[in-house]
């Protein structure tokens, strides 16, 4: 079991992993454009990686088959054990996946719905599988059936690639992924530090605290 951060920000990640709760990182487009918009995408993952272990996930910003394999090669090169190329879900995203694994290069197949696209990716040779749970419950259906069911099928076939959900809105997503058997949620640094507090731990260390501070003070 494993926890992976949803960010790009080095000086978040560096923070978070201080936990020591943290194994591995996931970006994509849209999150860096929110977090550094100017910044220098290998700068900014070279800085990712500095603070931070295990697999880093950088998505892939071309879209055919051709200028998508030049751009996962070229990332590889920033780290060879490390870096894990996240690549949208697609028909030459497969070929892609397929291309890579017999290079030896980690992948992380994202943007999927479906136990079907997630059993494909899987097949394909993906080492992480990445199932969007928000963005399932956007349309209106139920995550825990496409987690539940990628996770027998990958089980029962003896496939390697390990399930990742990620687009988590609340702690509700995250524990309900987890018992729906992901197994790694990736989780933004706000819900993170969320999963942390409870009002009812926090009054009683209050309370502990206080009686401590107190003590003797009524004799
Ligand atoms: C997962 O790998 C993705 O980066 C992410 O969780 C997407 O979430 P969103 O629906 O909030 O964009």
């Amino acid at each position: 079991m494993a926890i992976f951060i949803d960010s790009s920000d080095p000086k978040e990640i560096q923070e978070l992993y201080g936990w020591g709760v943290l194994s591995g990182v996931t970006t994509n487009p849209l999150i860096i454009a929110r977090e550094a918009p100017d910044a220098d995408l290998g700068e900014r993952i070279r800085e990712v990686l500095k603070v931070s272990w295990g697999d880093v996930s950088v998505e892939l910003t071309t879209e055919t088959e051709k200028e998508q394999l030049e751009e996962a090669l070229a990332y590889h090169t920033w780290d060879r054990e490390r870096i894990c190329i996240k690549v949208p879900m697609s028909e030459h995203g497969l070929r892609v996946v397929h291309a890579l694994t017999k290079k030896g290069i980690k992948t992380n197949v994202t943007c999927m719905m479906a136990m079907n696209q997630a059993y494909l990716a899987a097949l394909a040779g993906a080492t992480y599988v990445s199932i969007f749970s928000g963005r399932v419950k956007d349309l209106g259906y139920d995550v825990r059936p496409v987690i539940s069911s990628t996770r027998t099928i990958l089980e029962r076939e003896g496939l390697p690639a390990k399930i990742i959900v990620g687009s988590m809105r609340s702690m509700f997503d995250v524990n309900e992924a987890l018992e729906a058997g992901a197994h790694i949620p990736t989780i933004t640094p706000p819900l993170l530090r969320k999963m942390v507090h409870h009002p009812r731990t926090e009054s009683t260390i209050a309370e502990f605290n206080n009686a401590w501070r107190n003590r003797g003070s009524k004799k």
